[in-house]
């Protein structure tokens, strides 16, 4: 039995953090991936008769009440798929709030509003965290996509209640995260995307420790190129990045880890109506995508992986003229028989998008977490509540 399924809920009011940072349109949820993962929790609090205080943060409105950021429609949106009555406060902490709290009836739903609508979340405030922990009995941090953030909700209220547990979503994620950085099955491959070498560096050189083979696409691959001393044309590159990717070649060479690199961009010159496939770069072309042979020889690679983690889209897959080599991945991982893990964030929604999702051995439903916990650094909600570090 977990820590969460011991706990006594019967009763009593408990706290439960959840990531439900979720697009909105017209102030209605546009994307509900993140509350359907936590809805098995919301489900089994219930069942066991816990009054439920969800607390969530939705954006990022720098420590002032955003309107277009409240947590309102969630609320709504729990409303009507629970088929239930899901109180709101306008507030999230405070008296009005414990008073609302503690109206609540077994199995009843209180949503507060945005934490990050006050500068004590972001800020760890332990004066946040208490007000925090005056509406419950029990805590429950479900929130996977918010682990790497020592915020007040995810490291600081654990302090003031005794009795608590992470959730059985972040125990999903980790275990599904765990079984690629502890054993994965060889051959391993990762695929990295995105548009910056910077924000890939810590995962890149856990993965150099660790796969057969990285394959490398988005704006990010053009910085390699560079520094192969390839021509990139216009395309974004991070200059300043050029000797690291040198430096993380060099270590993926002396370990004998493959690093692949696009051999053919979807890209545009300056005076082309229309994106061209090219094999060079020239002076003046900008890639937008990896081109078609790049896209062939990466699904090779992956159809012989035995695991695979993927973080980041190969182009700029948001406009259709770009989004081959992001949807050629996509297909190859949900072709592949291989355990795959796809790292949250804009590859997660791409796989989403392409209706591939179950095709999948998991989607993360945290980016930031999900990349910081495979470069092995562990998380800091996780340690808050003391789980034991899986690395
Ligand atoms: C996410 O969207 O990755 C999580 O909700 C965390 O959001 P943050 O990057 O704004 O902390």
């Amino acid at each position: 039995m977990s820590a969460f399924e011991k706990l006594q809920v019967r009763g009593k009011r408990v706290l439960l953090r959840l990531d439900l940072n979720v697009p909105l349109n017209k102030r209605k949820v546009a994307d509900a991936t993140r509350i359907l993962a936590a809805l098995p929790t919301i489900n089994s609090l219930r069942d066991r008769g816990a009054k439920l205080v969800i607390c969530s943060h939705l954006g990022r409105p720098k420590a002032q009440s955003v309107p277009a950021l409240s947590l309102e429609p969630v609320a709504a949106w729990l409303a009507e798929h629970l088929d239930t009555e899901v109180v709101f406060a306008h507030e999230t902490v405070g008296e009005d709030v414990e008073f609302l709290s503690k109206d609540l009836q077994p199995g009843g739903i209180l949503v507060v509003e945005n934490l990050r609508f006050h500068k004590g979340e972001k800020s760890g405030d332990p004066e946040f965290a208490k007000q925090l922990a005056r509406l419950a009995d029990v805590y429950v941090n479900d929130a996977f996509g918010v682990l790497h953030r020592e915020h007040a909700s995810v490291v600081g209220v654990g302090q003031f209640l005794e009795e608590k547990a992470l959730g059985p979503l972040i125990q999903r994620e980790v275990d599904a995260l765990a079984r690629l950085v502890k054993g994965a099955v060889k051959p391993f491959v990762g695929i990295l995307g995105g548009a910056k070498v910077s924000d890939k560096i810590g995962v890149m050189q856990s993965l150099l420790e660790r796969c057969d083979a990285v394959l490398i696409g988005g704006a990010m691959a053009y910085t390699f190129l560079l520094a192969q001393g390839q021509a990139t044309g216009k395309s974004l590159v991070e200059p300043d990045r050029i000797r690291l990717a040198k430096r993380l070649m060099d270590d993926a060479a002396k370990r004998g880890v493959k690093i692949l690199l696009p051999v053919d961009h979807i890209a545009v010159g300056p005076d082309s109506e229309s994106p061209t496939v090219v094999e060079d770069l020239g002076t003046d072309m900008v890639g937008f995508d990896i081109g078609p042979q790049t896209a062939s020889n990466y699904a090779e690679i992956i159809s012989r992986a035995n695991s695979i983690f993927w973080n980041g889209p190969m182009g700029m897959f948001e406009k259709d003229a770009f989004a081959g080599g992001t949807k050629a991945v996509a297909e190859a991982l949900a072709g592949s028989r291989a355990y795959s893990v796809v790292g949250g964030g804009d590859s997660a929604a791409a796989i989403n998008k392409m209706g591939l999702a179950d095709k999948v051995s998991h989607i993360s439903t945290g980016g930031g977490a999900s990349l910081q916990y495979m470069e092995g650094n562990g998380l800091p909600g996780l340690q808050a509540l003391g789980a034991r570090r899986k690395q």
